[in-house]
């Protein structure tokens, strides 16, 4: 694959969209062609599923319909727009993808991480992110850190006991793939930790 691909994980709250849209800036200043996007969503039939997903009266959702519908949006957004982006030599920074998947539906939702990185292979095919950054802040730092909760789509409302099932499942992740995923602390000011991420993207060649 010509393009380059980097992928962002982390707790609500932990600052992914601010980060991204810092590094967006950054790479524009620098003249570096990008594709900002996110999961699940990022194409219009994905957004579509996104919308079923994270529907507030979806509360019947089962968690193997939930980790299908997480697989199936990530499939037509990849096809419809990563793939050709990569193709096309684009660096591609996407707000979430399957450690997603692994980290909620495999290990907080209790799928299993067999069973849902199974299921994301016949949907990702060979498409493995070149980076992950995984911004590392517990899920009570986040809450605390923006003064409570969020109105909060289907995910947001599953409480602080899940969130903190998720995070225990990315520190998991981190630890198993320490060559791909990368934890930034990102409990501090924000524009340091865009200064970090930077020099990250960096020295893992992604940008010259
Ligand atoms: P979003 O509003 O994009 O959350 P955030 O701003 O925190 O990224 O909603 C996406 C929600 O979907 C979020 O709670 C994480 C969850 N999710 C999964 O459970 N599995 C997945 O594979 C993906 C991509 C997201």
């Amino acid at each position: 694959m010509k393009g380059k691909f980097v992928t962002f994980e982390g707790c609500e709250g932990s600052g992914k969209s601010t980060q991204i849209r810092l590094l967006s800036e950054r790479l524009k200043k620098a003249g570096i062609p990008h594709m900002v996007t996110r999961e699940p969503g990022g194409s219009d039939i994905a957004e579509q599923i996104r919308g079923i997903i994270l529907s507030g009266r979806n509360t019947a959702m089962c968690d193997e319909c939930e980790a299908l519908l997480y697989a199936a949006a990530r499939a037509q957004h990849l096809r419809e727009k990563v793939q050709p982006a990569l193709e096309a030599g684009m660096l591609v920074l996407c707000d979430r993808y399957v450690d997603s998947s692994l980290a909620y539906q495999g290990y907080a939702r209790g799928l299993g991480t067999d069973f849902v990185a199974a299921i994301n292979g016949f949907a990702m095919r060979d498409f493995r992110p070149d980076l992950t950054l995984f911004l590392d802040i517990s899920p009570r730092a986040a809450f605390e850190r923006k003064h409570g909760a969020d109105e909060g789509d289907r995910m947001e409302q599953l409480g602080l006991a899940f969130h903190e099932k998720v995070y225990e499942g990315y520190l998991k992740l981190a630890e198993s793939c320490p060559g791909r995923i990368v934890k930034v602390d990102c409990s501090g000011n924000k524009f340091r930790t865009s200064d970090i991420i930077f020099a990250l993207l960096k020295s893992a060649n992604i940008i010259k």
